[in-house]
């Protein structure tokens, strides 16, 4: 079912001007907040609204900010709208298109977690949402939103808002904090986790730009109205970005909880006539894909895992019967070689021989065993033996392809590629 709570207003609004935003009820969740509750108040009712992490794990928020330490150091918050998993584009239509409501709700989260200052880190390649955002956020500055003393209270903070360079990695929270502090950004062992050591060294809360701007309903609700949304354990709504072999791909915010099928039939007006669904990677390249078998399955963290694949950001790449799941699997090893950020020898060096050997299958020059070796690629590759998760999200999709499509993997061995029914051209 179709829900709209955080994208209400944005086809028929422009959400980027305040008065317009305003005018629709916006920064009244931050006036009641700073009006009469106090931070605990804030914090709670985000504990009972039961919201999880829309950035991928599904972490619950109020958890993670409970894990930081009283000791009087400054906390930071980081806003994660890297958005690079190929596939996802909710972020960057928030950012774009209803950036006060990611500003109202980093306010909230500041203010129910005592944080110093919020800093909004932006996938590089977002020109136009980064200039959205500064131009937003100065608007909220004149208007004594941001800055000192908001809305005459004794709260006070700042909004950094900060565009990286262009790599995958960077969203990776313990990499996004050595990129802005200006190192490369490679992530840092763990732990010492964010929340105990982060940014600067300072406690820090990394959450995602949609789980941020959840904030302001739940703020002006009560948390007990957004667990009231969907499956108990997966409360709310996603922004599901669904892009491929449909015919109205784009971004649909959805209640939780429902139909996979419904989502693709219905909303994302369904395949091409004539077409058949044969996967779905609901995640993005990094989630093991989804056959028709499960169409059916509920759209929430539990659901997902249920099936051994993953709602994470819920980025879904619609493939049939023309598309073939060794290509789609070419096409990921070229992406994960490219962005792995060299540091650990599994993902460094794994990345690089599963681009080479599927390469080569692609490329109608397969050998015998190649698909036994991409095998135990993935197993020298995943299992947890990386710095980060970037090592076991390039093999993510490719094990559970080649469980579902060995056939397919052995033909190209040989050269040839009966999933696509035509020979793999040599390029
Ligand atoms: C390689 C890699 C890339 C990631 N990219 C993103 C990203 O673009 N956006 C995001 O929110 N989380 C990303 N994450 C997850 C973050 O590390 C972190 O868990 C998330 O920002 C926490 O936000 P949440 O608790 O609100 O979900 C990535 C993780 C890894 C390992
Ligand atoms: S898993 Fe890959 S991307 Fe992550 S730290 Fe290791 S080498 Fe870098």
């Amino acid at each position: 079912m179709i829900r709209k709570l955080l994208t209400e207003g944005m086809d028929t609004h422009d959400l980027t001007r305040l008065d317009v935003y305003r005018g629709r009820g916006g920064y009244a969740a931050l006036a009641k907040a700073l009006g009469g509750m106090s931070p605990e108040d804030v914090f709670n009712e985000v504990k009972t609204s039961n919201l999880r992490g829309r950035g991928g794990a599904g972490a619950g928020a109020a958890f993670k900010w409970s894990t930081l330490p009283n000791d009087g150091r400054p906390r930071y918050l980081i806003l994660n709208g890297d958005e690079s998993e190929p596939g996802s584009f909710s972020g960057r239509m928030l950012i774009e298109r209803n950036p006060h409501r990611i500003i109202e709700g980093a306010l909230l989260a500041a203010y129910a977690c005592g944080m110093a200052k919020t800093f909004v880190y932006l996938r590089g390649e977002f020109y136009e949402g980064y200039a959205i955002l500064k131009r937003a956020v100065e608007m909220a500055r004149d208007a004594g939103l941001v800055g000192e003393r908001i809305l005459g209270s004794g709260f006070s903070h700042e909004i950094v808002v900060h565009r990286g360079a262009g790599a995958y990695i960077c969203g990776e929270e313990t990499a996004i904090m050595e990129s802005l502090e200006g190192k490369r950004g490679h992530p840092r062992t763990k732990p010492p986790f964010p929340t105990a050591a982060g940014l600067y060294g300072m406690p820090t809360v990394i959450n995602n730009v949609e789980t941020i701007a959840n904030l302001p309903g739940i703020v002006e609700n009560g948390g007990a109205w957004f667990a009231a949304i969907g499956p108990e354990k997966s409360p709310g709504t996603k922004i599901c970005s669904v892009s491929g072999r449909v015919r109205r791909p784009g971004n649909y915010e959805i209640e939780m909880g429902t139909p996979l099928r419904e989502l693709i039939e219905e909303h994302a007006g369904g395949l091409e006539p004539g077409h058949e669904l044969q996967f779905i990677l609901p995640a993005g390249a990094s989630s093991a894909l989804i056959q028709p078998k499960d169409l059916d399955v509920s759209l929430d963290f539990d659901s997902m895992m249920a099936i051994r694949s993953m709602l994470g950001s819920a980025g879904m790449l619609v493939c049939d019967e023309r598309d073939c799941p060794v290509h789609v699997a070419y096409l990921g090893a070229r992406f994960y070689h490219h962005e792995s950020c060299g540091k650990c020898t599994p993902c460094r060096e794994g990345t690089g021989w599963t681009e080479k050997v599927l390469y080569r299958m692609e490329h109608g020059q397969g050998r015998p065993g190649d698909t036994e070796r991409l095998e135990q690629l993935c197993q020298g590759i995943g299992g947890r033996k990386c710095l980060c998760l970037l090592g076991d999200f390039s093999v993510t999709y490719l094990q559970s392809a080649l469980r579902a499509f060995r056939d397919a993997f052995v033909a190209h061995e040989h050269g040839s590629c009966p999933m696509a029914r035509q020979e793999v051209a040599i390029r």
